[in-house]
């Protein structure tokens, strides 16, 4: 079943995404078929019903791109995708595709209907992204062969396939390419409830005792992401064996979390510092990204990927033509005057 041994060039194979990388928690926690995946009910919906299909006809199922901010399931959901088919499943990143010949060596290595996972599609060389095209159309790989003068280009023949794409931002994609998905989701947030039982899901698996209140307190604060609700239930665990009877229940977690530094929002130190930076360093803004990432000392793209997606969703920070804007919430949330109407910096 699942298998990535295809022959495929070294430099082309990753492991681990960009941002965040996959752990052995990641791994032993990921939800492994459909029936497990919890929440995002549209899309899995959506999914079953075309994989239904796909199988009963034969037929490798249709490509499919999922966007959404870190840790929200689009590795698993892949994966999963690849199990329902019962089809082997291939991965590799964006990044790690640097020439042609690194996706013609994945492409023809394919046994029909794979799935072929590309992680971070929208780092993909611009360059190779017309590859694709013909690849996903027609099940053709034009190349050229040779050089000069003699060039000639030869057309392969690929087995059907499934391309799933994953990107943490849809706006970098180009539409030719993302117009070539059959299938685009998107995955937003996820509900407390869904995450509690997300939270209680991992507990079995990882023989943790926990209550339901200790669940629940786990999954509020957790930003809305299944990878963050895992990672907390993990240091509550710790907290509840070293400082409680080892049982995960409310107040165990609220104390855990306090010492984590993490608030009854979800926010984490640097969630805070953003806020911080853009509430008095700024005046409440707007500031610009570049600007904002010195400021705080991190990178840019995780302030854009990782953070500011809550901080929007929470409505503690806007984007701005000029920049991002603290909300009346984020100086409430902050415990900081706001500044009066008359002296805000107008958005
Ligand atoms: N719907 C879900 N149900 C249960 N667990 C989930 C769900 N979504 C994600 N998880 C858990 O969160 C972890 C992270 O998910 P995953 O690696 O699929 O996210 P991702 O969107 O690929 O993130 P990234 O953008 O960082 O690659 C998984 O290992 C799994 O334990
Ligand atoms: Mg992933």
């Amino acid at each position: 079943m699942s298998s990535d041994t295809t022959a495929v060039p070294e430099t082309a194979r990753i492991q681990t995404p960009y941002l965040v990388p996959e752990d052995e928690l990641d791994r032993s926690l990921r939800p492994r078929r459909l029936g497990d995946f919890v929440g995002q009910e549209s899309l899995r919906e959506q999914l079953a019903v075309a994989i239904e299909a796909a199988s009963a006809r034969g037929d490798a199922l249709d490509h499919v791109l999922l966007a959404g901010p870190p840790g929200l399931g689009k590795t698993s959901l892949a994966q999963i995708v690849a199990a329902e088919l019962e089809v082997p499943f291939v991965q590799t990143a964006g990044p790690a595709l640097e020439r042609k010949g690194d996706i013609a060596a994945f492409l023809t290595a394919l046994e029909p209907r794979s799935v072929f996972f590309v992680d971070e599609i929208h780092r993909l060389p611009r360059t190779l992204e017309e590859t694709f095209y013909p690849a996903m159309e027609d099940h053709r790989l034009p190349i050229t062969v040779g050089q000069g003068a003699g060039a000639r280009v030869v057309t392969l023949e690929l087995p059907p396939f499934t391309l799933v794409g994953a990107t943490t931002r849809t706006g970098l994609l180009t539409t030719p390419l993302r117009d070539r998905f059959g299938i685009q989701a998107r995955l937003e947030p996820y509900a407390v409830d869904d995450l509690a039982q997300i939270v209680r899901r991992s507990a079995g698996i990882l023989e943790i005792g926990l209550d339901d209140e200790g669940a629940v307190a786990i999954a509020a604060r957790s930003r809305g992401t299944p990878r963050v609700a895992n990672r907390l239930l993990k240091r509550v665990r710790d907290f509840a064996e070293v400082r409680m009877q080892g049982v995960v229940t409310a107040p165990a977690a609220q104390a855990a979390l306090e010492m984590l530094e993490v608030d009854e929002l979800g926010l984490d130190r640097l969630d805070r510092a953003i806020l911080r930076a853009i509430c008095v360093k700024f005046e409440g803004g707007p500031v610009g990204l570049s600007t904002l990432a010195v400021a705080v000392g991190e990178e840019q793209d995780t302030i854009e990927d990782v953070y500011e997606p809550y901080l929007l969703k929470e409505g503690l920070i806007k984007r701005t033509p000029r920049g991002r804007a603290a909300t009346a919430a984020a100086f409430a949330h902050m415990g900081l005057q706001a500044p009066a109407p008359g002296d805000q910096a107008l958005f």
